[in-house]
């Protein structure tokens, strides 16, 4: 697909003929001051009024609190640590401008105060149902946030920070402006693979940073595969034991724990995801006996296996402990079982599973054969208390499935028509098809993420209302440490801001203008966020620190 520059796209430097050179010099050394600025919302919120009016902010002075009335006081870790870390957002990078002249005139804005105005929810964890909407009037020397909870007092904060730019002279700006807010989806997530090749808790961490300067919600943990299994299991020591890369490359209890605070603390979810029958090779070399033995003819192949084995109870009995543990590692709601890809070559080839498929009467239908083993699985999952999100062919293969269970639709071909099933059938879908991350190419390629529309399938209003939101995905099977950020970075902003704001946000030259700035703020926030075109940063000179 040809990829052409945006109409607006800023030419770095203006090439001129030679006999102009002296104006296009001294437009150079004019340029801090003739440089367009203001504020950069990124996602753009449901409703922003800005005024003309600015106010300045004296970084030595200025203090964000908590509100008169607020259900959420200094006790509430979620709002004092955001409040810290939105002081050093907003001017963190200020040493770099001191020296500047900054000329300060006007009404100053003094105070952001936070009010929480419901049970504050500071010390649980977000969940689907979490209220995100909030409410930001930036009026004379004091602004006000007021949101239900605090997931939404974390979002405003996002807000403030966007809102606040520095003048031609350095100064902290501020337009008097009035912000309501909400997200069109509650479920807005990014998938990472820690499978194809193991991530440092480091980058989880910066990836949930990032996530939060998106208004992103949902960590979609494909922690496991048939590559490794870097996750720790107290249960089942030698899953890791044998299963991971290395013994270092593992996740353990104390790791994982780390990451579901930093979500938490951030308004994200942690939702894992252990991928069975298929994608788990690197289940087998821990857990004997749990895989299929695959023959060729009368004869076993050694150390050829196939799918989990649907057959003995000893593979209910290990997955009932298995996920008993999940249940309790991972606070959120949601486990995500996979299901997708399961090869049926290796069931087909081992006679005591076809025995038992004659047993059952599948005939040669292995598709029941799946369906048989994810029924059981869910409800082992149900005696947990737990919700299941499963990958779509868990659905397509027609097999009964509980109320309530969630549709991840990943398959591009056609995907309008999956979402319309799938609805019709009364399920909860996430839409990941269209914003599979790891398939690159050259050009701006955020436009094409930018444009999907998630509710344009044919339904009713009932059926739309079951699109719970979606999700970009970055498999990991060209991925690590090394280029994760700038690959995620910002071409998931696209789908951040596709799955928070209004259908008709949708002007991709005005997108294109935002998201060259807030791709800016997110390099000088420390994420190596790569660039979308042509152009430069005022802060460049950060990430080579
Ligand atoms: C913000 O305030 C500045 C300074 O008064 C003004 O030039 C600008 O137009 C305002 N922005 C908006 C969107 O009103
Ligand atoms: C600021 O407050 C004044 C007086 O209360 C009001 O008239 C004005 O509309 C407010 N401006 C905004 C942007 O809310
Ligand atoms: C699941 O919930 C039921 C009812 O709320 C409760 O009685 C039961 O103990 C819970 N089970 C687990 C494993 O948490």
């Amino acid at each position: 697909m040809e990829q052409r520059a945006p109409r607006r796209a800023p030419a770095p430097l203006p090439s001129l003929p030679p006999r102009l050179a002296l104006p296009a010099l001294l437009a150079l050394l004019l340029a801090p001051a003739l440089r367009a600025s203001g504020p950069a919302l990124w996602p753009q919120p449901l409703s922003v009024k800005l005024s003309p009016s600015a106010l300045h902010l004296a970084p030595e002075r200025f203090l964000i609190s908590h509100g008169p009335g607020s259900t959420a006081g200094p006790a509430c870790s979620i709002l004092e640590e955001a409040f810290r870390r939105y002081y050093e957002f907003i001017f963190g990078f200020y040493k770099w401008h001191h020296g500047l002249a900054d000329i300060r005139t006007g009404t100053e804005l003094k105070q952001l105060l936070v009010t929480v105005v419901l049970d504050s929810e500071c010390h649980v964890f977000p969940s689907i149902s979490s209220d995100e909407s909030y409410y930001l009037v930036v009026n004379g020397s004091v602004a006000v946030l007021k949101a239900n909870r605090v997931w939404g007092a974390l979002r405003g904060l996002e807000t403030f920070s966007q809102l606040i730019y520095q003048d031609s002279y350095g100064t902290f700006t501020i337009n008097e402006s009035n912000i309501i807010d909400s997200p069109r989806f509650p479920h807005r997530g990014i998938l990472i693979d820690t499978a194809r090749h193991y991530l440092p808790v480091k980058t989880i961490l910066k990836t949930l940073d990032a996530m939060a300067f998106n208004k992103l919600n949902v960590l979609h943990w494909h922690i496991v595969d048939d590559q490794s299994f870097p996750f720790q299991s107290v249960t089942f020591p030698e899953l890791s034991n044998k299963g991971s890369y290395l013994v270092s490359h593992v996740y353990t209890q104390h790791d994982i724990h780390m990451v579901t605070q930093y979500a938490r603390l951030r308004g994200i979810r942690v939702i894992p995801e252990f991928d069975t029958p298929g994608h788990t090779q690197s289940w087998g070399k821990g857990q004997k006996d749990l895989l299929t033995p695959c023959y060729n003819g009368q004869k076993k192949l050694l150390g050829t296996f196939g799918p989990i084995n649907p057959v003995p109870d000893t593979t209910y009995d290990f997955l009932s402990k298995f996920f008993g543990e999940i249940s309790k590692v991972f606070p959120d709601q949601f486990i995500h079982l996979g299901g997708d890809e399961v090869e049926f070559e290796c069931w087909a080839s081992n006679p005591e599973i076809r025995n038992f498929m004659m047993q059952k009467g599948f005939g040669t239908d292995f598709k029941k054969l799946q369906s048989f083993y994810v029924q059981k699985l869910l409800e082992i999952i149900s005696t947990t208390n737990k919700s299941s999100v499963v990958w779509q062919e868990v659905f397509d293969n027609g097999g009964k499935l509980q109320p309530g269970t969630v549709i991840e639709v990943w398959k591009n071909e056609n995907y309008p028509e999956e979402l319309q099933h799938a609805t019709q059938a009364g399920f909860p879908v996430i839409l990941a098809a269209p914003w599979y991350l790891d398939w690159i190419s050259y050009g701006q390629d955020w436009r094409k993420y930018y444009q999907v529309e998630p509710l344009d399938f044919p339904g009713t209003d009932e059926q739309k209302k079951l699109i719970i939101g979606g999700e970009a995905c970055l498999w990991g099977e060209y991925v690590d440490a090394t280029n994760l950020t700038p690959r995620l970075w910002p071409r998931a902003s696209a789908v951040g801001e596709r799955l928070w704001s209004h259908r008709d946000v949708k002007d991709i030259y005005d997108a294109y203008d935002r998201l060259r700035r807030h791709r800016c703020r997110m390099v000088r926030r420390g994420i190596a966020a790569e660039p979308l075109f042509t152009g430069y940063c005022e802060h460049d000179n950060k990430m080579q620190q």
